[in-house]
């Protein structure tokens, strides 16, 4: 396993292009959830230096806070509530270009502005989501989707 990573500059497509064979780097030979789940939210922190990046788990009838990069967060989050868990119960990728108009939005931190949750698949079932937050307004799109659905992918 390689343990530095190494930081590409440019576009944010070739940095994932740059980050993705990595993160399969860390994962390889792991089959620990917790290790593997903080690999991956450090390599994005490290790569993006986005306000805040990390995983929900579902536990029983919640998302319960996982391993993350940035400041603390909520602990436990309801099915249907916020943007972690209206993206649990719809089972998909939402893109939130500024909080404070989504209805329910749950607000962590007053910094958060904009966020992309990506739900997580583990044996065709969903078993938590990825919640990444920026400080600037509308910071995630499609390449975003994309590129976080093919690392999600990779949890094995
Ligand atoms: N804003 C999220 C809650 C999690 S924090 O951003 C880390 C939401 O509305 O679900």
């Amino acid at each position: 396993m390689a343990e530095d990573l190494s930081i590409l500059q440019g576009t944010k497509a070739a940095q994932y292009e740059s980050l993705l064979p990595q993160i399969k780097g860390l994962l390889e030979g792991e089959t620990n959830l917790v290790a593997n789940l903080a690999n991956i939210a450090a390599a994005l922190k490290e790569q993006f230096n986005w306000w805040w990046v990390g995983f929900y788990w579902i536990q029983e009838d919640e998302l319960v806070l996982g391993p993350f990069q940035g400041p603390v967060a909520c602990t436990r989050i309801k099915k249907g509530r916020g943007v972690c868990g209206k993206s649990w119960e719809t089972e998909k990728t939402l893109i939130v270009e500024d909080v404070e108009q989504f209805p329910g939005h749950i607000a962590c931190s007053s910094f958060s502005k904009s966020e992309i949750v990506v739900p997580v698949f583990k044996n065709g079932q969903i078993a938590g989501v990825l919640d990444v937050d920026s400080e600037h307004l509308a910071h995630f799109d499609e390449t975003d989707r994309a590129f976080l659905e093919k690392i999600v992918d990779l949890i094995p």
